[in-house]
């Protein structure tokens, strides 16, 4: 297997912008995996697909294209600002707890793996525990409730709260720390602080 550096945790614990530069560093590969799961949320709207239903959502999500770098580009849609909305903030949960379109997503995960020959650093929630199990270094971040919603300003509490109380609830995949994952509680530390511990355990691996 290419290398991958697994990278879980909840909303607002500082994987995206810590993935991206440890990918930029190392030279690897990034994938966001929330930026998929928001997509398809995207494309279900636009095509008036009731969030509920789960059928609809299993055959659009395994039947589209999305690339998440540079752009997020759904079926040739640039939908880069549109999945950030607080529209696909309050839904996205409920799209991503349906079980055929998490199939349709981790298939689509591996095979964008396997196409990176120096390897790829990837965020979401299921990463360590289901999508890459044999990573090579699986890493769990976090951080207090009150730092993730400074970060994430703008979303409001009460929808960083629910989505994260949807992820760790659901039946299929629910986020969770993989026994072999390190945890890191970010709340204290700078962005380069976190680079660099990662960088250090990959070093020490
Ligand atoms: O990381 P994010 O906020 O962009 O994730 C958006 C949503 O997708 C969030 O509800 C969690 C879900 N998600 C998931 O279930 N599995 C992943 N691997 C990544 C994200």
């Amino acid at each position: 297997m290419n290398t991958v550096i697994a990278i879980d945790g909840p909303a607002g614990s500082g994987k995206s912008t810590v993935a991206r530069l440890l990918a930029e560093r190392l030279g690897l590969s990034f994938l966001d995996t929330g930026a998929m799961y928001r997509a398809v949320t995207a494309l279900a709207i636009r095509r008036g697909i009731d969030v509920t239903d789960e059928d609809a959502l299993t055959s659009l999500a395994s039947t589209v294209d999305i690339t998440t770098t540079p752009r997020v580009i759904i079926n040739d849609l640039d939908v880069t600002e549109e999945i950030r909305t607080s529209e696909i903030n309050s839904t996205v949960s409920m799209v991503a707890a349906v079980a055929g379109v998490r199939e349709a997503m981790v298939r689509r995960q591996r095979e964008f793996a396997e196409r990176q020959p120096r390897g790829t650093v990837v965020e979401g929630r299921d990463i360590g525990t289901v999508v890459f199990p044999q990573a090579t270094l699986k890493v769990f971040l976090t951080a207090e409730l009150a730092v993730r919603e400074t970060r994430r300003a703008g979303e409001g509490s009460d929808s960083i709260a629910s989505r994260d109380l949807l992820d760790s609830s659901r039946a299929s995949s629910p986020l969770r720390i993989d026994a072999d994952a390190i945890e890191l509680d970010t709340t204290h530390l700078t962005v380069e602080q976190v680079v660099g511990e990662i960088s250090a355990w990959l070093k020490a691996h």
